[in-house]
């Protein structure tokens, strides 16, 4: 069967009164649909604000009566990894220090977890890559040239009391003089002195400075520095017979060294990362090519 075609009358639709270059816009009423989800999305939005946090008040926004929190997502999630790790953790602060980057599990862990310590709370001084590439004055500590010392016990020294600070009284500790500073050798004599340390490191330099030199080395700076300039680690004194240096290697900056002296701080870690975050930074750092 065939539905009648009734051929409606155009209907009189008023409209808004509106009109611009000749069109003119009808006033129809909106789509039901269309208002029905206008309304709906109002009382959601209301809905949403009692049942989330959103209000902002004087000390902070309403808490909403579902109680959601990402802050406490997020701790809820941390305690979770805590939790997972918790029985690793213990024997990595359980292990001698020495025998952890031969036990492979605890290794591996260390490693892993030690380098997440390491972005966020040392890169910043040693550089990411903990080349020390940061700037001056901060060692690099994948390379085996070390101030104070590069096995286990000593890293873990090091991190665990830090260098210079004022606020741990167990941190390594040395001072070299303000030999031009403090007026302990003339102006020539560091001259000398500094020709004699660019000749030990096997640079350009002029070589009767540098035998005059040599005296006002042995008679100053051999006590920390060692009489061939190879460094002690029991003082933190760097090596100067060869091409690593914190500094700088060239005539003005040694100059500047000898003159004024530096005194590099690293802050003490024990109290700001639990043991066994200090153990494993400790071990990633070993792991970074210099370890011995
Ligand atoms: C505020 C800057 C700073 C931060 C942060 C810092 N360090 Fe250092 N660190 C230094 C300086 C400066 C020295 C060298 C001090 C000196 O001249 O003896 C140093 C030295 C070291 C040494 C000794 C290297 C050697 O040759 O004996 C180790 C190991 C070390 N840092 C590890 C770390 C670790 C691991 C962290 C993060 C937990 C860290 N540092 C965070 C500044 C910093
Ligand atoms: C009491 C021990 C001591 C004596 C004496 C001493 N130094 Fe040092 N020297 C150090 C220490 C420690 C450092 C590292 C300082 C730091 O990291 O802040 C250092 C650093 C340096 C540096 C910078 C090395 C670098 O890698 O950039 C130079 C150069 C230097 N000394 C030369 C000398 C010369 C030359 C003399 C003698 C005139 C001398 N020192 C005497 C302890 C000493």
């Amino acid at each position: 069967m065939c539905a009648k075609q009734v051929k409606k009358e155009p209907r009189e639709i008023p409209t808004t009164g509106h009109e611009w270059d000749g069109i003119r816009e009808y006033d129809n009423p909106m789509p039901r649909w269309w208002v029905w989800v206008f309304y709906a999305t109002i009382v959601w939005g209301i809905w949403y604000t009692i049942a989330y946090p959103a209000w902002p008040m004087l000390t902070e926004a309403t808490r909403g009566y579902l109680g959601q929190s990402t802050r406490a997502d997020v701790a809820a999630e941390i305690k979770r990894f805590d939790d997972a790790n918790a029985e690793i953790k213990a024997k990595l602060v359980a292990a001698p220090l020495a025998d952890i980057p031969a036990n492979d599990e605890l290794n591996q862990y260390a490693t892993q977890a030690g380098a997440a310590v390491f972005k966020t709370w040392c890169a910043q001084c040693h550089g990411s890559g903990a080349a020390g590439v940061q700037g001056k004055g901060y060692p690099n500590l994948t390379d085996n040239d070390w101030l104070w010392g590069g096995d286990m016990e000593q890293i873990y020294l090091t991190i665990n009391h830090g260098i210079r600070n004022a606020t741990d009284p167990d941190a390594r500790y040395s001072e070299m003089p303000k030999f031009g500073a403090d007026g302990l050798l003339e102006e020539a004599q560091i001259g000398e002195v500094v020709e004699y340390v660019l000749q030990m490191s096997g640079q350009e330099h002029d070589a009767t400075l540098a035998s005059a030199g040599a005296t006002v080395f042995a008679d100053n700076c051999a006590a920390c520095h060692m009489e061939d300039g190879s460094g002690d680690r029991t003082q933190g004194a760097p090596a100067l017979n060869d091409a690593i240096s914190l500094y700088g290697n060239d005539r003005e900056t040694l100059t500047a060294s000898v003159y004024g002296a530096r005194f590099g701080v690293m802050p003490a870690w024990a109290g700001r990362l639990s043991e066994d975050e200090v153990r494993a930074v400790t071990t990633y750092v070993h792991a970074l090519g210099g370890g011995e």
